[in-house]
């Protein structure tokens, strides 16, 4: 297994001047098309998941199942990341699976999902990042709120970062990464027409790099929403509405403003189930699911690699090697 942590990865992406594509998966046939991809492209990666999001009724399972799954690409540098743990509890249990690197979102409250104080924010990041450096895994945070649509009914609002308050975040917590609100939002819903300067703030992005630049800053929700992949749905039984996300030139240029690690779960999502749809609709009498899952599997591996493509991170592997897991200069 070649596990890295996440500052480890981002280090190295920055002194090369490329992005990591964080990608979300839900099922072990997702990491292993996020790992097939990674080998096929020479990619170093990062595998990330939400707790209670996955098909398993136990994260302690599935976790248990994505370390042992990584450690058949001994090839293929990783970091396996906890994406939005809700609380303390939830990223002490990621890390005690073996996981390098966790997100605290200190910026909700997980019980009413109303945003937190930014002391509330500090003082349970904090407590994260103590657990963590004594096991040498590293840290995401966030400030501001990234917004998001499950269904496109409602929508949690989006609280653009402060740069003002960045400094000081980072100087109390020590986040090794941290995740910025700057209109982009979580989903298959985001933007009702081709986003502008006027809902994606770009400008944040440099400011706050400049304001913290030894930190890496994070894009979340940014999944492009591609028109092919929502036709391909559509024509085969969903109904996604008209939607635009974050276009592919916009994720190269965050690149170069600060951003390293690029988070995306919708467009892979997308690519799976437009695969599954199609093959499902073709063999009206197939009750195996795993032919269903092996298209899925396959469309979703490809989509990545071309995003890895795009990001700078295929053909970098060289950048990794060696480099293990929990060695002095992770912490
Ligand atoms: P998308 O919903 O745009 O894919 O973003 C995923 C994400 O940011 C996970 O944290």
């Amino acid at each position: 297994m070649t596990l890295i942590t996440l500052r480890q990865a981002l280090d190295r992406a920055r002194e090369g001047g490329y992005g990591i594509g964080a990608f979300n998966v839900t099922d072990i046939a997702q990491v292993e098309a996020v790992l097939d991809a990674a080998r096929l492209t020479g990619s170093p990666v990062i595998v990330q998941t939400i707790a209670g999001a996955s098909v398993f009724a136990s994260d302690e399972l599935y976790w248990d199942l994505i370390m042992r799954t990584v450690d058949h690409y001994s090839d293929v540098p990783v970091v396996v990341h906890l994406d939005h743990g809700p609380d303390a509890e939830t990223c002490f249990r990621a890390i005690d699976a073996g996981f390098s690197s966790v997100m605290i979102d200190g910026s909700l409250d997980p019980e009413t999902h109303e945003p937190n104080t930014f002391e509330q924010n500090v003082a349970v990041t904090l407590k994260v990042v103590e657990y963590a450096r004594e096991r040498g895994v590293s840290v995401e945070g966030e400030l501001g709120t990234i917004g998001g649509s499950k269904d496109g009914s409602t929508h949690a609002a989006i609280v653009l970062a402060d740069p003002a308050e960045a400094g000081e975040f980072v100087a109390r917590t020590g986040v090794d990464a941290l995740a910025v609100a700057i209109g982009t939002s979580h989903g298959a819903y985001k933007f009702s027409s081709p986003p502008d300067d006027s809902v994606l703030h770009m400008d944040l992005i440099t400011e706050i790099a400049e304001t913290i630049p030894g930190t890496h800053l994070v894009m979340h929700g940014s999944s492009s929403l591609p028109a092919d992949l929502r036709d391909t749905i559509n024509a085969h039984g969903g109904e996604l509405p008209e939607s635009w996300g974050v276009p592919e030139d916009e994720k190269v240029r965050s690149t170069k403003l600060g951003v390293t690690k690029i988070n995306q779960g919708m467009d892979s999502h997308m690519a799976f189930m437009a695969a599954q749809r199609t093959v499902l609709d073709a063999d009206r009498i197939t009750v195996d699911p795993a032919v269903a899952a092996k298209a899925g599997r396959q469309g979703m591996s490809d989509l990545i690699a071309e995003r890895m493509r795009i990001f700078g991170q295929a053909g970098r592997t060289a950048d990794y090697t060696p480099v293990p897991f929990r060695e002095p200069a992770a912490l």
